[in-house]
């Protein structure tokens, strides 16, 4: 099945607090985006990539792009006020011919094949998937005033991760309905799947080293596991 990946760059890093949006911040000497988009670049079952940035460095990543990480890339496009804004243009330009999107988030730079091939060959068979991690720590709930009223059963909860796939159409519904309603703060693309009853979500493996960069500290730990990625590879 063809399949569009969308890479959404478009936000601020406001939590990272640096200079310049998280995604623009290097490792290894290469920044997180191009890290990013080499691999969906390098992935056989990924036909096309749409890329999500801020208008405000549109420039500097067609730059990117055209340093040899995204010879897939179709469309560098600016994103909007929310992910899930910048989500709904990526997916409003996703050629109709193709069968699936796979939606990711530019902060997930280190997502590794495996988990990008586990969320295609689900998507054989499903309309929505989700990569998903077990909760390692106990959760609990909580009430205005920071005493723990639940402590929620830890087999049950799993931690979500993207990239996020689907039936193109199924997601173009998703945010045509969530767009009519005037819904734009969802905080994943599924979540809009599910609200609207659209489709099961279905899991799939996702992977430690996908963490997602949201604070300078994540940073550290993304060039420790970026090290580590060779010798963890033959064991996942
Ligand atoms: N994103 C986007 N458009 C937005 C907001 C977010 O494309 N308007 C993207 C980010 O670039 C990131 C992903 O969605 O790759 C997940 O968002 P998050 O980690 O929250 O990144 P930021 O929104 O940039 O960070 P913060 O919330 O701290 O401002
Ligand atoms: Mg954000």
């Amino acid at each position: 099945m063809s399949t569009t990946a969308i890479i959404l760059a478009g936000g601020i890093g406001e939590r990272f607090n640096a200079p310049v949006p998280k995604q623009f911040l290097e490792i290894g000497g290469r920044t997180l985006l191009e890290i990013c988009l080499q691999r969906f670049q390098d992935h056989k079952g990924i036909d096309a990539i749409i890329l999500v940035c801020p208008k405000a460095q549109l420039t500097l990543a067609e730059k990117i792009v055209a340093s040899g990480a995204g010879a897939k890339v179709l469309k560098v496009l600016a994103g909007g006020r929310t992910r899930q804004e910048s989500s709904a243009i990526g997916v409003a330009a996703a050629p109709s011919g193709m069968e699936n999107v796979l939606i990711h988030d530019a902060a997930r730079a280190l997502v590794p094949a495996g988990v990008i091939s586990r969320v295609l060959e689900a998507l054989g068979s499903a309309r929505a998937v989700m990569p998903v991690l077990p909760a390692g720590d106990t959760i609990v709930r909580i009430d205005d005033a920071g005493v723990v009223t639940a402590v929620l059963d830890r087999e049950k909860l799993r931690r979500v991760q993207t990239p996020q796939g689907f039936r193109l159409e199924t997601i173009r519904r998703a945010h045509d309905m969530a767009t009519s309603e005037g819904i734009a703060d969802a905080s994943d693309d599924c979540s809009l799947v599910l609200r609207y009853k659209l489709a099961p979500v279905a899991t799939v493996d996702g992977d430690m080293i996908n963490i997602k960069i949201t604070y300078p500290e994540d940073l550290v730990m993304a060039e420790a596991l970026m090290k580590g990625q060779e010798h963890f590879k033959g064991k996942r």
